[in-house]
């Protein structure tokens, strides 16, 4: 049913950067070693499902393991783990857990986050090839000439990015705290902010601050137009929209709430973790997802009696994909694969993560 008081496009034009984000150098996860290496092994491939989980709980005892689990993860690696969250809520779960080891079920940066914060516990990554588009958009090096541009500026990384960039940082945020990180920057300082240009676009909307743009992008963010939200919010008139600030229609999203183009009372911009608090308390029953659909299994459970709608069907993260149950019980058996930071790089990007812990 067609509501008359939703547009039928978006008409405001957000001015986005000309120049176009950076090269991708988008890494490939066609056949990981780690892939490999399952297939090739000579007990994994006649294992079957329940063998494995049977497997896995055997081990994660003996060695006294913790499980965390990003949001975008498969749906039988997010039932397996202790702890499943966003980006702040695991590198905080990994910061306070006792456990010896955290086998982290997400990507690279993330297991790279957790070994920075717990140096003296084994972190385990289960594919080390589970990269991210987005923090492949910027180097270190990259960062160092962008400061030398503007020795002035205090450097934002989101936390989707390598060590060694984060090292390069003065603080790191996430989605769910780069407003408040950012508002707690003296006033009279420029910000560079990287690698999300829309992310970083959506900080400088919301804090009104002048914010220098790193052009990169996440490939499965950036692919969400206002014309996808457009349609599912036709589709479904009384449903709450709930988008992750990396998409690449956030901007415009935000300038159409402005001017109200879309619905205040339904529009929500939220990280990961913030769209689980909101389907908990939200009275709505229908909520479109503007983000990866892994996030659709961890919604239903946690609000089985409500009604989840992808945006996008086919935003999948392949990184988050790589990491599958074979590949975690080889992960926990022969304890692979180990995620450590050189000590000069991690004291540098702890810095920068622990100020953000502070502000948050
Ligand atoms: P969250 O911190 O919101 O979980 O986001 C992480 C991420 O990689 C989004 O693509
Ligand atoms: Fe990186 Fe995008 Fe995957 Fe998130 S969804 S891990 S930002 S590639």
């Amino acid at each position: 049913m067609r509501n008359p008081t939703l547009p039928d496009e978006l008409t405001v034009q957000v001015e986005l950067p000309t120049i176009m984000p950076r090269s991708k150098r988008r890494p490939s996860v066609l056949r990981t070693e780690a892939q490999q290496a399952v297939e090739a092994d000579p007990e994994i491939p006649h294992l079957t499902e329940s063998e494995l989980i049977e497997r896995i709980q055997h081990l994660r005892q003996e060695r006294n393991a913790v499980i965390l689990a990003h949001n975008y993860q498969l749906p039988i690696i997010q039932d397996l783990a202790d702890f499943v969250g966003d980006s702040l809520q695991l590198s905080q779960q990994a910061a306070k857990t006792d456990a010896p080891v955290i086998v982290f079920c997400g990507v690279h940066f993330m297991a790279e986050t957790a070994s920075i914060l717990c140096p003296d516990k084994t972190v385990l990554i289960p594919d080390p090839e589970a990269g991210c588009s987005l923090a492949s958009t910027v180097t270190a090096e990259e960062v160092r000439e962008w400061k030398a541009k503007h020795p002035d500026g205090v450097v934002v990384a989101y936390v989707n990015t390598n060590a060694d960039v984060k090292a390069e940082a003065d603080y790191c945020c996430t989605s769910s705290n780069a407003v408040k990180v950012v508002q707690a920057i003296p006033e009279e300082k420029e910000i560079l902010f990287l690698p999300d240009m829309f992310l970083g676009l959506y900080v400088q909307r919301m804090t009104g601050r002048k914010v220098h743009l790193w052009l990169g992008e996440c490939h499965v963010h950036a692919g969400f137009r206002a014309e996808d939200i457009v349609r599912a919010m036709q589709t479904y008139p009384d449903a709450d929209l709930l988008l992750h600030p990396e998409c690449g229609c956030v901007s415009q999203c935000m300038f159409a709430l402005a001017e109200g183009e879309l619905p205040k009372e339904r529009t929500f911009v939220h990280s990961t973790g913030g769209m689980v608090r909101h389907v908990r308390q939200s009275p709505t029953r229908i909520h479109l997802v503007a983000t990866e659909v892994g996030m659709l299994h961890r919604l239903k459970k946690e609000a089985p009696d409500k009604q989840f709608i992808p945006v996008k069907s086919d935003a999948i993260c392949e990184y988050m994909k790589t990491i599958t149950l074979p590949k975690l019980y080889r992960s926990l058996r022969d304890m692979v694969y180990e995620v450590r930071v050189p000590e000069a790089i991690a004291t540098r990007a702890r810095r920068a993560i622990d100020r953000m812990l502070e502000v948050v």
